[in-house]
């Protein structure tokens, strides 16, 4: 990718309003019913310092939004700040020099102190500068489950992974497709992520992210991780969604047994006014490899040429961090807070879950983290075309899996 700063300097990124209040456009991709009522706590809390927030919405989740933001920023017409997950999306940003430097920000609030865990703040520092806000953590490591379908089906809700595929020909045979997914690539990427934590072990899963070990691939772990990945695909047949909300409703409302995805599914249950315990369950893990993988949000602020919207900017920034809107914004994001100071107010039983994993030190780093954006492209569009193709085997999508991670950066 050819960045060119050129473009920025002209650019009227956002309108300065009077001396000291400004309008920012932020863009993100908190479209669905959940994450729309998130982000308008962030909204409201810079609204009511006196400036503007700006709505830039994108549909389609991050691989839609993510392109557009960077042309924007790559085109010259930059928003004035925009939300990317944790990890190594803005390296190329970062490096062509496009992005505000927080570090004064950072220092000023003592984000090396509080922000827990570090991880979260060394993947903004790039040669010891911080480029991002992060806002949240959110973990993929999770499966929800819909009480009503199960009992429908005259079973237990399951408490792991075997469980659910034992109790799977249950469901179908009450009309209720055991597996909700939906058609993004990844949404399938993901789950395999999760089910290659829970069932082959974080051992040969980092492995094979960390140090891109293809032989693993190639092991006894993830041949069992590929073959279940295959039998979960027989389980996912008659849903036909696209967006990972409409495969959340599915399971609200019991017309699916259960979906694997990250816990801003959270947002979209308690928006339903469902009950975690209750009308739901969670298991993290799949209920057979506790742990919570530490992604989610972080904001970075395109530079511009305006002192008063660098100003603004990083005002944003440390806003975002601030105790109250961590509190605010996680509550209803279904994410938890990135410092380690603050508490939510009322955790339900899935968040309390997550809380005690990350208490007890059970994390693994997100993917995003370990893995290029152009190396995870590849693995979802294979992992895409394995679940659209019954005919492609796990035998199949597992030497080509090993390829991708043997050229991994
Ligand atoms: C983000 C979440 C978001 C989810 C679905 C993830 O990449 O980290 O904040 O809710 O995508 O849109």
């Amino acid at each position: 990718m050819k960045l060119s700063t050129k473009l920025l300097s002209g650019a009227a990124i956002c309108a300065a309003t009077s001396a000291g209040a400004v309008d920012l456009e932020v863009m993100h991709w908190w479209t669905s019913g959940g994450e729309a009522n998130a982000v308008s706590k962030l909204a409201e809390a810079w609204n009511a310092t006196g400036n503007a927030w700006v709505d830039g919405a994108i549909a389609g989740g991050g691989d839609t939004a993510r392109p557009i933001m960077v042309s924007r920023i790559i085109g010259g017409d930059p928003p004035a700040a925009f939300q990317f997950n944790h990890g190594r999306q803005a390296e190329e940003l970062i490096d062509a020099g496009l992005l505000v430097d927080l570090t004064d920000v950072a220092e000023a609030n003592n984000w090396k102190e509080i922000i827990n865990p570090p991880s979260l703040l060394d993947a903004c520092t790039i040669d010891g500068k911080i480029y991002c806000a992060p806002v949240n953590i959110h973990s993929w490591q999770w499966m929800w489950l819909s009480n009503a379908a199960y009992e429908k089906a005259g079973v237990p809700v399951p408490t792991n992974w075997s469980e659910f595929m034992d109790t799977a020909p249950k469901l179908q045979e009450a009309g209720i497709t055991p597996l909700a997914m939906g058609g993004q690539s990844w949404q399938q990427n993901g789950a395999f992520g999760v089910m290659a934590v829970a069932l082959g072990g974080v051992d040969a899963w980092t492995k094979v992210n960390a140090d891109k070990d293809a032989d693993t691939v190639m092991g006894p772990e993830y041949t069992k991780v590929f073959e279940a990945y295959g039998a979960a695909r027989a389980l996912a047949a008659g849903l036909n969604v696209q967006d990972w909300n409409q495969a959340t409703s599915a399971v609200i409302e019991g017309t699916a047994g259960a979906q694997i995805m990250g816990d801003w599914a959270q947002g979209e249950f308690a928006l339903a006014g469902k009950v975690a315990g209750m009308d739901y369950d969670c298991l993290p893990g799949l209920g057979e490899t506790g742990v919570l993988s530490t992604g989610g949000d972080a904001f970075y602020f395109p530079v511009n040429s305006d002192a008063d919207i660098t100003a603004g900017q990083k005002e944003l920034a440390a806003l975002l961090v601030s105790p109250e809107v961590q509190v605010a914004f996680n509550s209803a994001k279904g994410s938890l807070p990135i410092r380690g100071d603050v508490d939510l107010t009322t955790v339900n039983t899935c968040t309390q879950k997550g809380l005690d994993l990350l208490k007890d030190g059970k994390t693994i780093p997100d993917a995003a983290t370990l893995l290029s954006p152009d190396t995870t492209t590849q693995l979802n569009d294979l992992l895409t075309e394995f679940w659209n193709t019954p005919a492609m085997t796990p035998a199949e999508v597992q030497q080509q899996y090993a390829d991708i991670i043997a050229s991994a950066d």
